[in-house]
């Protein structure tokens, strides 16, 4: 018989969870975000109930508007070796920034990541929304929208040649002849590009994994048409799960034209709960926290997205203020959904603002519920899985003791890991080596 279809989900390490203000809340460690006993506790309950991945975000620049947990937190790849060393299964996925990073430096961070944990680092790769971050690097300005991306691509193809320096066997260490490694397994890379000139080779042989895992977080169409291009996972909001479905299927369409195969992408929904024993007390969960954010700065909040735009200089009470373009260059999707969503609904700015702080979680009610949601948006094709974020401070536990038993008793989610690596976990292939493969088709070719 064959193996049932298997949810997979990653877990989200964000300080106190819940919303901007949650650090407020009685139940909250007020310092999670700086605290590495709560993040440590967290990785391990999170393995022990099978996640794929914990997930860290990131940014580059702050301001005094900035929400508490950007102000003071881990940076993910120094958390994750931490994690590396504290757990045995679970993924560890990290942001990282290819506008405001080296592709040298970066390859040997996750591919060292990688032999730290025995395979299991994931790269989030992100573009940088914030223009800002451009006085942080000793630059005049944050590069535009797309031609981040192009930057991004043209970053990615050096990365992966970086990571296939070395094949699996090439350090022989063989002491009997003083042989190290064999001269035919190393491969330099030569790269000379628009962006960037590496030559190589990496200073670390070939990840456990082949090589880590990239996701990719953005869903403009830049975004899809470089996640399609080089990404293993996508990270991803959609409201329903008609549009989640759509965007799937558009993005596997978009890997399929680039001559990869469907199957080579995992789609992955960020996504909070709340769990309640009735739909009224999870509901009355949601208020508690939701009450803890003053208007005040909901408007900061809202105003990030939107280059750190000042909202306060408008009529609370009034429709959603008319800003024309402005979050294009920066947070493009999330933006152009927060103007659309407003429109649609005909929200007032404080409406508007408060939900953008605590947005309601798509999945809110009984643990019943909550798998039910979950059950549908996966059988329904609108996704491979969530990035699960708890919507009050102590709502990913409940998730976990409530939920996850749920989901395993309808044979939806795993009871043991399948492998030891992130990419045996989520069902990927092992990538080949482009240079041995090269070498093989030239081999090929003076035999023929
Ligand atoms: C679901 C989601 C999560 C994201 N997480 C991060 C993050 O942690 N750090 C970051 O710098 N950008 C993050 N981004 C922003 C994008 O990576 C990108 O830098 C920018 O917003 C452009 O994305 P777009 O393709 O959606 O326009 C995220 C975007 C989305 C849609």
């Amino acid at each position: 018989m064959s193996k049932k279809r298997q949810l997979r989900l990653g877990a989200i390490i964000q300080g106190p969870s819940g919303n901007m203000s949650a650090w407020r809340h009685p139940d909250a460690v007020a310092d999670a975000s700086i605290n590495v006993e709560f993040v440590q506790a967290l990785a391990k309950k999170a393995e022990q109930a099978k996640f794929d991945f914990l997930f860290v975000a990131d940014g580059l620049y702050i301001t005094e508007q900035s929400i508490p947990h950007f102000l003071n937190r881990f940076e993910p790849i120094t958390l994750l070796s931490a994690l590396s060393l504290v757990t045995k299964k679970i993924g560890l996925v990290g942001t990282l920034s290819t506008s405001y990073s080296e592709p040298f430096t970066v390859a040997r961070q996750f591919a060292s990541l990688d032999h730290l944990s025995g395979g299991r680092a994931g790269w989030n790769v992100v573009t940088s929304p914030l223009e800002g971050s451009a006085k942080n690097f000793s630059r005049d300005k944050h590069p535009e929208h797309d031609e981040r991306y192009r930057i991004a691509s043209e970053y990615l193809q050096v990365t992966k040649g970086l990571w296939d320096s070395w094949e699996k066997d090439a350090f022989v260490r063989n002491k009997e002849s003083g042989q190290f490694f064999d001269r035919d397994k190393l491969h330099t890379l030569n790269h000379h590009g628009k962006y960037y000139s590496v030559q190589g080779p990496l200073n670390v042989g070939r990840s456990p994994q082949g090589r880590p895992i990239v996701f990719q977080a953005g869903a403009s169409e830049q975004g899809k048409a470089f996640a399609a291009e080089a990404a293993d996972a996508i990270y991803t909001r959609q409201e329903t799960p008609e549009l989640a479905r759509e965007f799937l299927q558009d993005v596997k369409r978009q890997l399929v034209e680039k001559g990869r195969d469907a199957d080579d992408i995992r789609v992955f929904q960020g996504t909070s709960v709340i769990i309640g024993d009735s739909v009224e007390d999870a509901e009355g969960k949601y208020q508690q926290t939701a009450q803890l954010v003053t208007v005040d700065k909901a408007l900061e909040y809202l105003g990030r997205y939107f280059e750190h735009y000042d909202f306060s200089q408008h009529e609370l009470d009034a429709p959603f203020p008319e800003i024309g373009d402005l979050g294009q260059n920066s947070f493009r999707s999330t933006t152009d959904e927060i103007k659309r969503n407003a429109k649609a609904r005909g929200l007032t700015l404080r409406q508007a603002a408060l939900e953008a702080a605590t947005p309601r979680p798509s999945f809110l009610g009984t643990a019943q519920d909550v798998a039910d949601g979950f059950e549908h948006w996966f059988t329904s094709g609108a996704t491979d899985g969530f990035i699960v974020r708890g919507g009050t401070p102590t709502a990913f536990d409940d998730f976990i003791e409530q939920v996850i038993p749920i989901l395993q008793q309808r044979g939806l989610y795993r009871t043991e890991y399948e492998g030891n690596t992130l990419r045996e976990n989520l069902g990927l292939r092992e990538p080949e080596n482009q240079f041995a493969r090269n070498q093989a088709k030239t081999q090929e070719k003076v035999t023929a």
